[in-house]
């Protein structure tokens, strides 16, 4: 099934403002076929979030996309850009233009926070430090943690480890930002506050997002799009209040019965 997600339905296959174009991708590990000739678009400035269960593939796609792991078969562009196949060249410049925040944060430890943030623009745009720093700090207030600049990652919460780390995200000023479950490994009192920043960066920039969740209420504020992913494809798509309201896939009903 090939997905298409745009503003209005009668743009629906043009390829005008589309960002990320996946098609036919098959990834396997070993005899385990995770992704199963998947076909999805998503436009850009658009909010799409990646539903499904543990195991079907949701974090493989992002992986994919930050080329992290390649697919077995099948294309994906950015931008109108090859991601894969491509040419480890091509494929470094395409990288540059996504972002992404994982769930267990994956800071630097042994820099401080602001150094966190400025080391990918200064070594891998080529930015001068002061200019990083600066971004850096306007960064740091975004998030609310203008006061850390100088700690240790260590030194935080896991709330305020996850802001920094959608801050570093950012910092590259990717046109595109993945995200994988970014609050699951937050104790409970701190996954608000950073919902709330992710509903707010989706609210107030025009950054293109595509995020994997289990927050469904999060899922339904922010998703342009949902996208109900098992077995390696997408089974079912559409506005949040369709999926939630409505699914129309025996496999959606009995997944949302589960989680919600
Ligand atoms: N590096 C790897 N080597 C072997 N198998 C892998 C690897 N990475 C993922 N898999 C397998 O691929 C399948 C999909 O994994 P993936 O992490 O994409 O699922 P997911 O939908 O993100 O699940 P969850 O909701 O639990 O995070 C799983 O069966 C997993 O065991
Ligand atoms: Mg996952």
């Amino acid at each position: 099934m090939s997905v298409e997600t745009s503003k209005q339905p009668g743009t629906a296959g043009t390829t005008s403002d589309e960002l990320i174009r996946i098609e036919g991708v098959t990834k396997r590990f070993g005899d385990n076929t995770v992704l199963d000739g998947l076909g999805l678009t998503v436009q850009t400035g658009r909010h799409v979030t990646l539903i499904g269960p543990s195991g079907s593939g949701k974090t493989t796609i992002l992986r994919l996309l930050m080329t992290l792991t390649k697919p077995d078969a099948g294309t994906i562009t950015v931008d109108g850009q090859r991601l894969f196949p491509a040419p480890e060249k091509e494929l470094r410049e395409v990288r540059k233009q996504i972002g992404m925040v994982f769930q267990q944060f994956n800071l630097f430890p042994n820099m401080s926070v602001l150094r966190n943030i400025t080391e990918a623009p200064v070594t891998v745009l080529g930015l001068p430090k002061e200019e990083a720093q600066a971004r850096a700090r306007e960064l740091l207030d975004l998030v609310g943690l203008a006061d850390k600049a100088d700690a240790r990652p260590t030194r935080l919460s896991g709330g305020q480890q996850q802001r920094v780390a959608i801050a570093r995200a950012l910092a590259m000023r990717p046109k595109v930002l993945l995200l994988d479950e970014v609050t699951s490994a937050l104790d409970p009192e701190l996954v608000a506050g950073v919902l709330d920043l992710l509903r707010d960066i989706a609210r107030t920039t025009d950054i293109t997002m595509l995020c994997v969740t289990h927050e469904m209420n999060f899922a339904r504020d922010i998703s342009d799009q949902v996208l109900m992913f098992d077995a390696g494809r997408v089974i079912e798509a559409g506005p949040p209040e369709r999926i939630f309201g409505e699914p129309e896939h025996e496999r959606t009903r009995e997944f949302l019965g589960a989680v919600l």
